[in-house]
């Protein structure tokens, strides 16, 4: 089988380990730097953020291996053609990061580091700001997939109250409580006094973050968006921290990046921005998962990560 790989941001690890574990039998053909490339007889690519043209002339092509958790933007990639199966990749090391990323925001919250900061910037001891117990901060996950179970069991194993809300039911390991579907969405934001994205960004999911969901969560509400920028409703965000609704927000995605420096969000005194570094795929995890699915698709089954193009995730 051929395979035709992109990436411009791993330093070529992956690409590497990707070969040597795939071996002779398969040739991985490099877009950015290899010549001559028999496009017509490729089988399958493996790509994180290919250019608008990089589909053309492959008439062979059947799979795409995204080299991301999320597939918003291949799915939206103008040239993606209309039958071929996209997999993706499920935790490939980033659940670790992911649930150090979320419990990083609620001890954040739970501890009124953003009230504290804010003292500090007017040099302002405030002794009288307390903060919470972990028991009595009660956090919501929004996803209970690859990632947000994760996070879950994370934040649990540190004594937070956890409910994840998901689109389907889950039996997830006890303490935590699963909620699921429009019918149960104003009943888990009333109690996540923390409130972690991790959906993927769907037709279903856009602008999920506003202030009609804002408004449904206890005062003070903090949030943590590792998810996407198109989850959020910016401005209803900012309005939301200015009238006292939320208390802070830790936000690693945005409708653009990198974040333009123009954005209220990098100087907003409740908002601490991060550059898309919540969870990074780690490239050995990765090229085993992507070539277990790739055998898988050799046998005629079907692969691990598959995604349902129809439904968006
Ligand atoms: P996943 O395994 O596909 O899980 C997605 C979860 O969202 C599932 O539980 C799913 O419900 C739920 N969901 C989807 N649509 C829904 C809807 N309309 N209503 C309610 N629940 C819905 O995805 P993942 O691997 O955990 O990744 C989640 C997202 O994290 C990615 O899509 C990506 O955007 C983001 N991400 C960010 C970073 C970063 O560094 N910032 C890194 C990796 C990933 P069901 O279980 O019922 O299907
Ligand atoms: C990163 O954002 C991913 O989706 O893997």
């Amino acid at each position: 089988m051929n395979f035709l790989y992109y990436c411009q941001d791993d330093n070529g690890k992956l690409l590497q380990a990707v070969r040597e574990k795939l071996g002779n039998s398969h040739h991985v053909f490099d877009w950015l730097n290899d010549q001559d490339i028999p496009l017509e007889n490729i089988d399958a690519a493996i790509v994180w953020l290919p250019p608008d043209h990089f589909f053309e002339g492959l008439p062979n092509l059947t799979h795409v291996y995204a080299l991301a958790a999320g597939v918003d933007h291949l799915l939206k990639h103008p040239g993606l053609p209309p039958h071929v199966n996209v997999v993706r990749l499920r935790d490939a090391g980033m659940g670790e990061q992911m649930a150090e990323y979320a419990l990083l925001g609620t001890l954040m919250a739970q501890r009124k580091m953003v009230q504290i900061s804010i003292a500090q910037s007017e040099n302002q001891w405030r002794h009288e700001i307390s903060a919470d117990t972990a028991i009595s901060t009660r956090v919501g996950v929004l996803g209970a997939g690859a990632l947000g179970s994760k996070v879950a069991e994370r934040l649990a194993l540190n004594n937070y109250p956890v409910t994840c809300w998901s689109r389907s039911p889950h039996t997830l390991p006890k303490p935590i409580v699963s909620m699921h579907g429009a019918n149960e969405l104003d009943a888990f934001l009333a109690q996540s006094n923390v409130l972690v994205c991790l959906l993927p960004l769907t037709e279903n999911t856009h602008g999920i973050l506003n202030g009609e969901l804002f408004d449904k969560l206890p005062t003070g509400a903090f949030l943590i968006n590792p998810g996407r920028g198109g989850h959020l409703v910016d401005n209803d965000l900012i309005e939301a921290l200015d009238s006292g609704k939320l208390s802070g927000a830790l936000l690693d995605v945005f409708h653009e990046e990198p974040l333009v420096s123009s954005h209220p969000f990098w100087n907003h005194p409740k908002i601490i921005v991060t550059p898309h570094v919540a969870a990074k795929s780690v490239p050995d995890k990765s090229a085993d998962q992507i070539i277990d699915s790739i055998r898988h698709v050799e046998r005629g089954d079907l692969p691990p990560g598959l995604v349902n193009r129809d439904r968006g995730y």
